[in-house]
């Protein structure tokens, strides 16, 4: 191990990046998942590598480095060598939302490289079961008139869950107290036992949750209902008209990797978001493509600029404090 990094650093030296290129992907490469497994993060990242192992013909290991809003599992990725074989999946809440709650030690922006857009997900309005309520309407109302605040489920400050409760706070006035954790896949497994009343969840994590009766949904936060979830009713017809945000994902790579390596995963990435077998199991779980023209690594970088721009204002508004 140590002589193929030392064989393929000389040959950096040497030939340049060219050299890396051509011989990449040699060995296993790393996604780092910074939430934990079994959530919406990790099943996509999953999804995806699988197919993504066979055009780059390498194994893809999944790492989850958990904690912070995921920023923890950031940092690690931009802090290893820019050779490829270290792959950063994250989203709105740990490529945008986190460079406004945290100190974060590195820049999103500047100390990453955009690989590839990958599939948004409308978020979801989830409570356990014994809530007393059976529409958002009802929801809101048992919400505005509890003495204490609904306990809601995040995975940690600035993760997707937490800014979709900021969010919702902004718009309904409603206090939430927010209860941490590593990600929404261990948050679930307390709301089905009740532990904390409601998640402002990706649907892909709720889902399955709500076609077994664990848990009861509301409403998803997007202007039009998910396919693969129709009896489900939009914010907009359940009566939070405009309350709409999908949590996109994507992958980047520490800032250096050369160009060509960057290309190849992003095909690689493209490729498994066109394959009819990895769309169907995405879709089921209430996922949405993203844009044929918006997949260059190019387009991921505009789109997160645009994002960082559009959602610091409100999450500085809301003043988020983190130890
Ligand atoms: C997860 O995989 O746990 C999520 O992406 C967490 C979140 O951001 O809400």
């Amino acid at each position: 191990m140590r002589r193929a990094v030392l064989a393929a650093f000389i040959a950096l030296l040497t030939f340049g990046g060219d050299a890396l290129a051509d011989n990449f992907p040699s060995r296993p490469i790393t996604i780092i998942v910074p939430f934990s497994a079994g959530g919406p993060s990790d099943a996509m990242a999953r999804i995806l590598a699988e197919r993504m192992k066979a055009t780059l013909g390498e194994t893809i290991l999944i790492e989850n480095v958990t904690g912070a809003g995921g920023s923890i599992g950031v940092g690690r990725a931009v802090r290893s060598p820019p050779d490829g074989y270290t792959v950063s999946f994250g989203h709105l809440g740990t490529h945008v939302a986190n460079g406004a709650v945290y100190k974060l030690g590195y820049d999103l922006v500047t100390d990453l490289e955009p690989v590839a857009l990958l599939p948004s997900n409308p978020m979801i309005v989830v409570s356990k079961n014994a809530v007393p309520a059976k529409s958002l309407k009802e929801l809101l109302a048992w919400l505005k008139a509890k003495p204490a605040a609904a306990t809601a489920g995040t995975a940690g400050a600035g993760s997707g869950s937490h800014i979709a409760g900021l969010y919702f706070e902004s718009v309904t006035g409603i206090k939430l107290q927010y209860v941490p954790y590593r990600g929404t896949g261990p948050a679930m497994n307390d709301l089905v036992a009740g532990q904390i009343d409601l998640i402002i969840d990706q649907t892909s994590n709720s889902i399955t949750q709500v076609r077994a009766g664990t848990i009861r949904a509301y409403a998803v936060t997007d202007a039009k209902r998910v396919e693969s979830a129709s009896d489900i009713p939009t914010t907009d017809e359940a009566g939070l008209p405009g309350f709409h945000m999908t949590l996109w994902s994507g992958l980047w790579v520490p800032k250096g990797t050369p160009k060509d390596i960057v290309a190849k995963l992003n095909a690689s990435a493209v490729d498994a978001l066109n394959d009819p077998a990895v769309r169907k199991q995405l879709e089921n779980l209430g996922l949405q493509m993203p844009p044929k023209d918006q997949l260059a690594p190019e387009a991921l970088g505009a789109w997160q600029k645009a994002e960082i721009a559009k959602w610091w204002p409100l999450i500085k508004a809301a003043n988020v404090k983190v130890d």
